[in-house]
């Protein structure tokens, strides 16, 4: 494997002027611990090794992601920051990297070639999904879930106390949403929540005979 480097001090301090300039848009004031970015990992499917990441940031849920043998080439980023995206650009040369809007996420996975190789197992995202709009939240999820296998998850992390992709887009796209972990060791602390598609509870066929009216 390529030596990767850590999130060093420049590159923290290369966040926080971006949360600056736009705290909505980048919605933390520093990169995410690699706690974080291990409870996220935890929360991947078995057999994980195709993964789409929404909002980069300068890459430390990534670094993680390479680290624990995730493939480079099996590994889209988008990241909407021009800035992030170059610091994305130079750590991580070898991952598939876009500067794009995650609700084009499954346009870019289709014309780039991506979803040509296979679905994607999992979406992991960083994005603020807490603070945006309902009908932004819903395009991005069934954007995302565009993209992933049917049994594929899309894990998502929150400084808010509870899930943070709206109930109403829970139900109008047909998703489960399920606590799976919390970290002190963040800032601020952060909880990880996986969504997947409802399962269909199919009803099993009755024999003609005992059908009641
Ligand atoms: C809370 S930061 C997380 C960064 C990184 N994943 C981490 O955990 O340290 C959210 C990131 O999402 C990016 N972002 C916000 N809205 C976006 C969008 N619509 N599409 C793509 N990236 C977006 C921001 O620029 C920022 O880098």
């Amino acid at each position: 494997m390529p030596f990767i480097a850590p999130t060093d001090r420049a590159t923290r301090w290369s966040f926080f002027l971006q949360w600056l300039k736009n705290p909505m848009g980048v919605a933390a004031v520093s990169p995410s611990s690699p706690q974080l970015a291990r409870q996220m990992i935890a929360a991947l499917p078995s057999g994980t090794t195709r993964i789409i990441e929404l909002g980069g940031g300068t890459g430390a849920i990534t670094e993680q992601l390479l680290l624990h043998g995730i493939p480079p080439q099996q590994l889209m980023v988008l990241e909407l920051n021009e800035a992030m995206h170059q610091t994305l650009r130079q750590r991580f040369p070898d991952i598939r990297l876009h500067l794009a809007n995650a609700t084009d996420v499954h346009r870019l996975a289709t014309e780039s070639g991506f979803l040509h190789e296979a679905q994607a197992d999992a979406i992991v995202s960083g994005l603020g999904l807490l603070s945006m709009p309902k009908p932004l939240q819903r395009d991005i999820v069934s954007e995302a879930f565009a993209c992933l296998r049917p049994d594929g998850r899309f894990v998502q992390f929150t400084y808010g106390p509870a899930s943070p992709v709206a109930r109403e887009v829970l139900d109008e796209l047909k998703l489960t949403a399920r606590r799976v972990s919390f970290t002190w060791w963040n800032v601020p602390p952060a909880t990880v929540y996986v969504y997947e598609r409802q399962r269909s509870t199919a009803v099993p066929a009755q024999p003609m005979g005992r059908r009641s009216a």
